[in-house]
Parts: C-alpha cells; sequence; structure tokens
C-alpha cells in the first residue's frame, strides 16, 4: 500500500536535509571497514612489488609484502582480504597442475597471512586462467571449455587452499556443479567450517581487462568466456543460479561487475536474503582511478559514493581494490 503524503508545502522534503545532524538522522545506510574485502595479487620472490599500468596505484606483490599488506588491512579494520596469483607464462599448462599444488604462491601466500594475522579472514580464487597456457577459467578440449572435468580440477585446488588455512573459498569459474563438488569434498575431508562465498552471478564482462593484464592473463586468453559467463542482458537467470548455488552449498553469493549490475544486487538480497556481495572490479576501479588522475572526478568523493551505492543496492560488503584507500577515509 502506498502511504498518503500530505501536498506541499505541509510537506517540505528538504526540512530534513537541511542540516548535517538531520542528515545523518535520515541516513538509512552506512558504510565501514567491515563491508570490505580486499582483493590483492602475488607473485614470486622477495621484498618487492611491481606497478600494474592499467590499475594505477596497484601492485603485484611478493609474499612477505602480501602479509605486510594483510597487517595493514587488519590495522585498518578489514575484515578479509582475497588472493590472486601472478604466474609466470612459463608455468603454465595445459593440465593446469599448478592450480591445485600445495606450494603455489597463492597457497603460500594463505600461509604465510594466516600464520602472521590469524584474525583477518583469507579468501582464495578458484578458476584454472591463472594455470592454464590458453587463459581459460577450464580446461579446452578441441575449442570447448569442458565442465565436468574441470570441476574435479576445480575440488582439488579447493581443498589444497583449505588444506593451506583460507577462510573463503572463491569459485569465480561458472562451471556448472562446482559449488556441490566443492562444498561435498570440504565436509568429507574435515573442512566443515570452510565457507564458499560464490561467484554466483558472474557476467561475460570487458570490465576485467585490467585484472587480466593484473595476473597476466590478457596476452594468453584464446577466444572469449561466453560459453560459461552470463550474458549481460540477463536477470532472471541469476536468480536461477544463485538459488541452485545455495542449494549446492554456498555461504555467500557474488554479483560481478558491481557498479553496472547494481539492479542484480537488489533483485538478488529481495528474493533471498542471503549474505551478498558485489565485486567492484577492475575496469571499474581502473576508470575511477583514471578520470580523479586527469583531474576530471573528484577521486576520493567518486570512490566513497561508488562504494555507499553498493550498500543502498542490498550488498553487505564489497570486493574492492580501494578498500584500503577507503577504510583510512572512514577511520578520519
Ligand atoms: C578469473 C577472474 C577474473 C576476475 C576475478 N577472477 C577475470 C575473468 O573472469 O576473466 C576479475 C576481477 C576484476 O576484474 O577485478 N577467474
Amino acid at each position: 500500500m502506498k502511504p498518503t503524503v500530505a501536498p506541499f508545502p505541509t510537506t517540505r522534503l528538504r526540512r530534513m536535509r537541511q542540516s548535517p545532524a538531520l542528515r545523518a538522522l535520515a541516513r538509512q545506510n552506512v558504510l565501514t571497514p567491515s563491508d570490505f574485502i580486499w582483493p590483492i595479487f602475488v607473485m614470486e620472490g622477495t621484498d618487492a612489488e611491481e606497478p600494474i599500468p592499467s590499475m594505477p596505484g596497484v601492485t603485484r606483490k611478493t609474499v612477505d609484502r602480501a602479509v605486510i599488506a594483510a597487517r595493514e588491512a587488519h590495522a585498518l579494520g578489514i575484515p578479509a582480504i582475497c588472493i590472486f596469483p601472478y604466474t609466470s607464462m612459463d608455468a603454465r599448462t595445459e593440465d593446469c597442475a599448478l592450480a591445485w599444488s600445495p606450494d603455489n604462491i597463492s597457497n603460500q601466500a594463505i600461509r604465510a597471512i594466516k600464520d602472521a594475522v590469524p584474525d583477518i579472514a583469507v579468501m582464495t580464487d578458484i578458476a584454472l586462467d591463472p594455470y592454464n597456457i590458453n587463459g581459460h577459467d577450464g580446461f579446452v578440449e578441441n575449442g570447448q571449455i569442458v565442465n565436468d572435468r574441470t570441476v574435479d580440477a576445480l575440488v582439488k585446488m579447493g581443498i589444497a587452499q583449505a588444506e593451506a588455512g583460507a577462510d573463503i573459498l572463491g569459485p569465480s569459474d561458472m562451471m556448472d556443479g562446482r559449488i556441490g563438488a566443492i562444498r561435498g569434498a570440504l565436509e568429507s575431508e574435515g573442512h566443515q567450517n570452510v565457507t564458499i562465498l560464490s561467484y554466483t552471478a558472474k557476467y561475460a564482462s570487458s570490465f576485467y581487462g585490467p585484472f587480466r593484464d593484473a595476473v597476466g592473463a590478457s596476452s594468453a586468453l584464446t577466444g572469449d568466456k561466453n560459453t560459461y559467463q552470463m550474458d549481460p542482458a540477463n536477470s532472471d537467470e541469476a536468480l536461477r543460479l544463485v538459488e541452485r548455488d545455495l542449494n549446492e552449498g554456498a555461504d555467500m553469493i557474488m554479483v560481478k561487475p558491481g557498479m553496472p549490475y547494481l539492479d542484480i544486487c537488489r533483485r538478488v538480497k529481495d528474493t533471498f536474503g542471503v549474505p551478498t556481495y558485489a565485486y567492484q572490479v577492475s575496469g571499474e576501479f581502473a576508470m575511477l582511478r583514471a578520470a580523479a588522475q586527469s583531474g576530471w572526478l573528484d577521486g576520493d568523493a567518486v570512490m566513497m559514493e561508488s562504494l555507499m551505492c553498493f550498500k543502498r543496492a542490498g550488498c553487505d560488503g564489497i570486493l574492492t581494490y580501494f578498500a584500503p584507500e577507503a577504510a583510512k577515509i572512514l577511520n578520519g
């Protein structure tokens, strides 16, 4: 039922906007550092960082530097950090065996961070693309990205991450059946309390370009990801995917990209009411950063506004490369 509202001048909506105090009382949503998951890129080596040209201000870090980043995040009140590996071209193979090696750079980083900063939650990425010679998230056979054999590999990858101490597994591959398969393996192998944040409504988006530079997948990728990631034209399909992933044992679900897909965030939250996250992806970060660097936008202001919009759209949290910068502002 629509409430009746007295007409002007009885109702003057500007009354509640007239001072910071009244605006604070009327404000529906808040943003805090505890809303953030900070994605970081890790690489081999010691005591070094490499800039990523298409993501100004973001670097690839060696594991010891990733530990420093985790300490900083924890001190800022950021509850979780998400690790993405940079794999050198010669370590990428057709069988992707490095993906489930206990000693790959991602698993090294999980162990080092959990050892040094046990209270921060460590999230992972489950997909074959950083290890795959052709840049795809799944195995390629005769030009097709095959589903079921990929799922078996993803399970091995997830178990290796759980064994390294990961708190949150992040399957980002969009194969069918992977959540149930990973959940089943976690249950049977003694990792009942490891959570899954499923990249559930992950679209085949061109906003991932800078990320693919960061993990070195841009030049490796042959073709596109349209046979497994979602069509940007679809909305109902996102709800079917969320229902499916919840039934298979996901604890949290994600919409990705973020800002162009806020309608999906809202539909998912309204329909299911489960912990819902958005990924403000590399291309969104790059757009805002580039405009700020050109002096065309106020960088801090659009960063904070874009993050608040995810809360308004119903998200419980945001994966964002801005996490430490935004947390510093929020902490004063
Ligand atoms: C790969 C993966 C991608 C991102 C996260 N995991 C890229 C892709 O699907 O090609 C994108 C993140 C970003 O753009 O910030 N499994």
